[in-house]
């Protein structure tokens, strides 16, 4: 088995000790940095500044979960301010295409993410295209929910499709996982695993290490 990653969300962190919910995470494997722009998602949250904020605090992977209405207005912009994987859903723009283009253009990592109802059909002409696969374990734009049970299986087929190919693309969930869930979703097929809450709310420190120490043992 691939090593599992874990991927930080920081809209969690309380953002007025960005720096520390950083400090604290130092040794994860990559950022997870979550745009939301009220219209794709109805929450809002942060936009390039705060990703190139990341940048300086931190020397991680970062990983920009756009969830954005026609993200290809804004993709440049999450490029300068130093995305190194940038991550699009299928369901927000009519022109995937455009948007895979533009990151393969910039050298930077073609991440591609699908709501918990959409099906993994939608990938079928672009699976060679893709970096990395983000599955939404929750319906997106809010930290803090339940992980939906019925994306056990999702992840599950997910898995063996990448499997069955020879390029090797990154299978990250995200929603709802915590120390509780975390062994079921890594036995599901997920290498990249992406949480909020259970990591930055309350005692920092200690939930990240709790956290970690329960996703890799
Ligand atoms: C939800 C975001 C997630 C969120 C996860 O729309 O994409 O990345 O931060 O938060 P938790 O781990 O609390 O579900
Ligand atoms: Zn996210």
């Amino acid at each position: 088995m691939d090593q599992v990653k874990i991927a930080p969300s920081i809209l969690a962190a309380d953002p007025l000790f960005l720096g520390q919910a950083l400090e604290n995470v130092k040794d994860a494997d990559m950022l997870h940095l979550d745009i939301m722009d009220g219209h794709f998602v109805p929450n809002i949250s942060m936009g390039p500044a705060v990703v190139e904020a990341c940048k300086r605090g931190s020397n991680l992977i970062c990983e920009t979960h756009l969830m954005i209405e026609k993200p290809e207005r804004y993709i440049s912009d999450f490029i300068s301010a130093g995305s190194d994987i940038i991550t699009l859903h299928v369901e927000s723009t009519p022109h995937i295409y455009k948007g895979i283009q533009e990151l393969k253009e910039n050298g930077v990592g073609v991440g591609i993410s699908l709501n918990p109802g959409t099906p993994l059909g939608v990938l079928d002409s672009i699976w060679n295209e893709i970096d990395l696969l983000l599955l939404m374990a929750v319906n997106p734009g809010f930290g803090g929910q339940a992980f939906i049970p019925a994306m056990l299986e999702k992840i599950r087929e997910a898995r063996s499709l990448i499997d069955s190919r020879e390029k090797n693309i990154e299978l990250a969930v995200d929603g709802g996982i915590n120390r509780e869930n975390v062994r079921e979703i890594i036995e599901a097929g997920a290498r990249i695993i992406v949480a909020g809450s259970a990591i930055f709310s309350e005692n920092n420190g200690e939930n990240w290490e709790a956290f970690r120490k329960k996703t890799l043992e």
